[in-house]
This record gives structure tokens, sequence and C-alpha cells, in this order.
């Protein structure tokens, strides 16, 4: 059964007199548990179908379902409460209050959901377990390097649970080693709290920990590449490359 799903989505954008067309029609289905990026040149539409996917923005036509849930029929009240329940953001420079700690920013969302965070101690013994930051919880962001700044972010947008993680370039800030080790925190919360998880990357590094991977070009779908779970990284990596590679030819 599809977690999420596009149906004939278009976005615009109006400029001044000037229309962009950002998204022209795209059509996709998200299973529960799936582990997809997205790609594409800049200014092909990646952060715009995000943003739609997770209803953060709404279509200019078409539809995005969530669940059972068709976005554009709700209030912006249910929006905003769907949005809540069952999507969670990571971004590429972190977003995290500098005010807080660790520990702080992760229970936030909860906070604002009106829950009491002494109640949630479990969840989030568990979650800094797997974002390998128990030793850094009582640490505010600028005591943090870029990767554990960019962990406390995952653990913050899968502390309600979301039915869905979206990150946009979640690796674009950090170096090659760290952005793999964020790709394979990504990778482990799929596997194992069977996260839907969808990364958008520029990086064919990054995308080769995904199950499948998107191609976007000028707002459409052109391609999708879905390796083996057999296949190991560094050929996946091969395919993706050689994949960007026919596109932009
Ligand atoms: N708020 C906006 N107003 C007008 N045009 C916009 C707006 N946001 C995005 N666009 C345009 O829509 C197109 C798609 O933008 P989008 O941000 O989705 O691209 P992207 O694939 O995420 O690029 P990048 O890799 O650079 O982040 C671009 O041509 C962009 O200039
Ligand atoms: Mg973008």
């Amino acid at each position: 059964m599809s977690i999420l799903k596009a149906s004939k989505l278009r976005k615009e954008y109006q400029l001044g007199e000037h229309v962009v067309e950002a998204l022209k029609g795209i059509n996709f289905e998200v299973k529960q548990g799936e582990f997809i990026a997205i790609m594409g040149p800049s200014g092909s539409g990646k952060s715009t179908l995000l943003h739609l996917l997770g209803g953060l923005d709404s279509p200019s036509d078409g539809e995005v379902t969530l669940g059972d849930a068709h976005l554009s029929q709700l209030t912006e009240y249910q929006a905003t409460l769907a949005r809540r329940h069952n999507v969670g953001f990571v971004f590429q420079f972190f977003n995290l209050l500098p005010t807080l700690t660790a520990e702080e920013n992760i229970l936030l969302p909860l906070i604002i959901d009106g829950k009491n965070p002494n109640e949630y101690e479990e969840r989030l013994n568990h979650l800094l377990d797997l974002v390998g930051l128990h030793d850094r919880r009582s640490h505010k962001p600028d005591q943090l390097s870029g990767g554990e700044q960019q962990r406390v972010a995952i653990a913050r947008a899968l502390v309600t649970e979301p039915a869905i993680l979206l990150a946009d370039e979640p690796t674009g800030n950090l170096d090659t080693r760290t952005g793999t080790s964020i790709m394979e925190l990504l990778q482990r919360s799929c596997r194992e709290l069977s996260q839907t998880v969808i990364v958008v990357t520029h990086d064919p590094r990054a995308a080769s920990y995904a199950a499948r991977v998107i191609f976007l070009r000028d707002g459409n779908i052109v391609k999708e590449f879905k390796p083996s779970s057999k296949t190991p990284l560094n050929e996946r990596m091969s395919g993706i490359m050689s994949t960007m590679q026919a596109l932009e030819s």
C-alpha cells in the first residue's frame, strides 16, 4: 500500500509577469519503509517537490495523498496537524534552536504538540542511541560539530514518530565522511524502524544508500534507478553516475 502519492502534481511560481513552471505533472507513489533519493540538476524542482509532498506548500494543480488524506481537501489547521503527526523534515542547514541543548531541541516538536516531555524519556533515549549522541545530550548547537548537529536534527524529525521523513540536502553542508555517516543513519532508521525516508541530494555517493533513485529534470521525472538490494554500494554509485551523465548529454 502506498503511504504517499503524488498525482499530476504541478507547481507554478509567479515572478512579476513571469511564470516559472517548477513541476510539470509529477506522478509517483511511495510505499511504507521505502528509502528514496531524489536527484537532478539545480532548479529541476527537487525542493519544490519535497515541500509539496510534506504539505509545506500547496500545488498549483494535482494532488498529494498522505496515508488516506488528500492534502488539498484539508483545512489549513487540519493540514498543519496532518503534517505535524505524519511528516518529519530535515534541512541542509540543521535549523536547530541555538539556546536549547541537543536534548531540548530533539524534544521540541513534542512540546509544540502540547505533550509533556518528561513522559518521553524512553523515546528520547532510544533516539539518542540511534543517532549516537548520548554523551552530547547537554551540548548546545554551537558546541556540536556539523555532523552532530545534523544528527540532532534527524532525531528531532523522528521524535513524533512521523510516517515519513523528508530531507533536503541533509549532507550538503558536511564533508564526505560525515555525510556518509548521516546516510547510514537514515538507512538504519529505514531498516530498524520501517521509517519511510525521502532524501533530496546532488551527491551520487549519498544517493547510493537509497533503494530507489528518482531523477528530475525541468520539473519532470525523467528516470528511475532501482538497484538490486544485493548490488554493492560502489556499483550503485557508478550506476547513478552513468544515469546522471546520460541525462545531461
Ligand atoms: N518561491 C519561488 N518563486 C519563484 N520561483 C521559484 C521559487 N522557488 C523556486 N522557484 C523556481 O522553481 C524552480 C525549481 O526550484 P527548486 O528550488 O525546486 O529547485 P531544486 O531542484 O531544489 O534546485 P537546487 O538543487 O538548486 O536546490 C527553479 O527554477 C526556481 O528558480
Ligand atoms: Mg533545492
